[in-house]
């Protein structure tokens, strides 16, 4: 069942929740163009709830000037196709006028977590995240949330707000799906050119060499920066955003001098590459030995 409207969605919820109040209801936010990573939560969600509820909006306040909202890919027929076929329960899909009537006065901003990574290099990423995943929220009122952990970065804001302000919603991290060859599941894939997607590949082939050299006990935070660099720019066309070792979930910066050996908390390689027009993340976390 499709909704556009936030007291369509609603009163199709209520009745759900009428005929049995002890429903659990699992949510999947998402921007549509929908894909297998997609897909993925929302059996996770099917699994471990008797209501899934899918959202697929493009929510403006979270694109900067110059980036790509107007041409953020949308194709809503072969989304409704995926979301029949997976068993998605309601798709709510709003337009902006019906999300945002009038220009929110109120924004969720979530400190600490959103200092590095995209919430440097995207000023005002996550306080539009944080704002209308709290929209979607309190319309949807779900037990538990799915978000892939393609954006761990995200997961921990979304953790980190749901906390905070004591909402009663079970979040729930999933792994990130991959293409046979690694490269990660997203939307935007379709904008690469098969030189762009073949030279892509070493985002998840410098995850994989992470992984080893993390091994090493003598090597330090630096120098294990220092080499998932060099790896990138081993792709001439991949133009580096951030590629950072952090601290995860707090996504603080651990001191670049102490070896990997003596790190008693869990590590994320974070990367976001540009490849022609198109920007790319990928992450691992890795537990300390
Ligand atoms: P979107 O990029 O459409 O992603 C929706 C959800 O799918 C997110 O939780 C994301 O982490 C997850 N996802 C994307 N690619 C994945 C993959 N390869 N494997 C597993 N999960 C994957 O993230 C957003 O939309 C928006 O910021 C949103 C939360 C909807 C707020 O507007």
């Amino acid at each position: 069942t499709v909704c556009r409207t936030i007291d369509d969605l609603k009163q199709k919820l209520q009745q759900l929740r009428w005929a049995n109040a002890a429903l659990t209801v699992g949510f999947v936010p998402t921007m549509g163009y929908l894909h297998e990573g997609h897909a993925s939560l929302l059996r996770r969600s099917k699994r471990e709830n008797d209501i899934t509820v899918l959202s697929i909006f493009v929510n403006p306040l979270q694109f900067g000037p110059g980036e790509d909202l107007d041409r953020y890919p949308r194709d809503e027929q072969r989304d409704l196709l995926i979301a029949a076929e997976v068993g998605a329960d309601l798709v709510f899909m709003p337009s902006v006028q019906e999300m945002y009537p009038v220009k929110p006065q109120t924004t969720v901003l979530v400190s600490g977590v959103t200092e590095r990574l995209c919430g440097a290099s995207r000023p005002g990423h996550f306080d539009g995240v944080g704002t209308v995943v709290s929209k979607l929220f309190n319309i949807v009122q779900p037990r538990r949330a799915y978000f892939g952990m393609k954006d761990a970065q995200q997961v921990a804001v979304i953790t980190t707000m749901v906390n905070d302000l004591n909402m009663p919603i079970e979040i729930v991290p999933c792994p990130t799906v991959r293409e046979a060859d690694g490269l990660a599941l997203s939307s935007r894939n379709k904008y690469l050119s098969p030189e762009e997607r073949s030279q892509a590949l070493i985002l998840s082939a410098t995850l994989r060499q992470a992984r080893e050299w993390m091994r090493k006990p003598d090597l330090t935070v630096q120098e294990l920066t220092s080499r998932i660099h060099a790896s990138i720019a081993s792709a001439p066309m991949a133009v580096i955003d951030y590629a950072e070792v952090l601290y995860y979930p707090s996504l603080e910066q651990p001191d670049g001098e102490q070896l990997l050996s003596g790190l008693e908390q869990p590590l994320i390689v974070a990367l976001a590459v540009k490849f022609g027009a198109t920007r790319l993340i990928d992450n691992m976390i890795m537990n300390p030995a």
